[in-house]
């Protein structure tokens, strides 16, 4: 067998919310939210199941969700797609993130990671022949410097990997360090695979700034959203990717062998979803941005070292001041002893591994954080 697969531990995601079950604790680790997501774009989907079509749909994506991709886009991100040569739907993000990892590299090209990093990426960097270099974040603000880049940026580099909004920091990243970012893409000739699934995720009037649309990016970038985050419903796992016809063709190719399609209801219920008016977006987002104050606010107040959450399903916490050096094992012991799953963040790092900040998800109902919030009062410093 394969070593990279044979020895590859299950995800930490599948290991915690295993435990939560076992173990009847409230699950604040894996990102999903109670919320079972909006009623219209749900009902959309069992119409489509009953009264239409349930073959294959055309494997770039049904052209009503194709050119719902483009104008969404257009009207959110102010980004001018051709729905017909610049977008394709996937089985989820992650299928492609695969795709684009499969179409970019060569075996022996060099893929920037940025760590901590969803736990997806190196697995399929490596797999795909790719020789990963990390740039290591650190909290609290977990920004990079040129230097930073320098260190990893060469002319071997063919692809970059990045993730905005972050998963797990929390944070979106400024435009400036965007701008850092592509100068170096465009210096090095690197494509840039854009893992913007929680760009609908941003509070505090916060706007998301998509890598595609820095100087020089928009030929080169593979922007990849997911449907499933926009619309809190992550069992759909329904992608949408944009990137430059040239990109396409090839991305198109690797798609056709690993899903070569998506349930055509799906789409149907995201296409419906995706030209839905702003007032969604905007109350969806209230909503999560009340579930984050509310589980911070108890937080900060209970004594525990909150970091800054700008958007995502989740905050981090330091647990340093706690006297924890080791939150893989401080994680066991919260589910284990005190029934609350959280996630390690060390488990996003391939190497040199930040281990002091756990990671939650906010994105519950007000009576699920609050039994999380009554069990963690028993390891509260105040
Ligand atoms: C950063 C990031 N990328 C990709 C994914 C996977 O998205 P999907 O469920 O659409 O495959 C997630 C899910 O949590 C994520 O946080």
């Amino acid at each position: 067998m394969n070593h990279l697969f044979a020895d590859l531990p299950t995800t930490i995601f599948d290991v915690m919310s295993g435990l939560a079950r076992e173990l009847n604790a409230v699950n604040l680790g894996q990102g999903f939210p109670d919320d079972p997501g909006p009623e219209d774009v749900r009902r959309k989907a069992a119409e489509e199941v009953l009264n239409g079509y349930n073959q294959y749909p055309p494997m770039m994506g049904l052209p009503v969700l194709r050119e719902a991709i483009a104008s969404h886009y257009a009207r959110h991100q102010n980004l001018q797609i051709d729905a017909m040569t610049e977008t394709m739907v996937t089985s989820g993000a992650t299928e492609a993130l695969a795709d684009s990892l499969l179409a970019v590299i060569e075996p022996g090209d060099e893929v920037v990671l940025f760590q901590p990093m969803y736990d997806a990426y190196l697995p399929l960097v490596l797999r795909a022949g790719g020789v990963p270099k990390f740039v290591n974040l650190r909290p609290p603000h977990w920004q990079f410097s040129r230097e930073d880049l320098q260190k990893v940026f060469s002319d071997k580099t063919r692809a970059v990997v990045f993730n905005n909004p972050h998963n797990p920091c929390g944070i979106i990243y400024p435009r400036e360090q965007l701008e850092l970012l592509a100068e170096f893409c465009v210096r090095h000739d690197v494509i840039a695979i854009c893992d913007e699934v929680w760009e609908h995720l941003v509070f505090d009037g916060k706007k998301h700034i998509p890598l595609i649309s820095m100087p020089g990016m928009r030929e080169r970038t593979i922007k990849i959203g997911s449907a499933g985050k926009i619309f809190s419903l992550t069992g759909w796992k329904v992608g949408l990717v944009v990137a430059a016809p040239a990109i396409m063709r090839v991305l198109a190719k690797a798609h056709q062998f690993t899903t070569f399609t998506t349930a055509p209801n799906l789409q149907s219920g995201v296409a419906h979803g995706l030209g839905k008016d702003e007032s969604y977006f905007s109350s969806m987002r209230q909503d999560f941005q009340r579930s984050r104050d509310r589980f911070c606010e108890r937080m900060s107040a209970m004594g525990f070292s909150v970091m800054p959450s700008q958007g995502t399903y989740f905050v981090t916490i330091d647990i340093a001041p706690l006297g924890e050096n080791d939150d893989a094992a401080f994680c066991q012991r919260l589910v284990r002893e005190h029934g609350v799953a959280a996630i390690p963040v060390s488990a996003f790092y391939a190497q040199d591994a930040v281990k002091t900040v756990v990671r939650f998800c906010f994105a519950k109902k007000d009576a699920t954080i609050d039994a999380a919030l009554e069990r963690l009062k028993h390891i509260a410093p105040a």
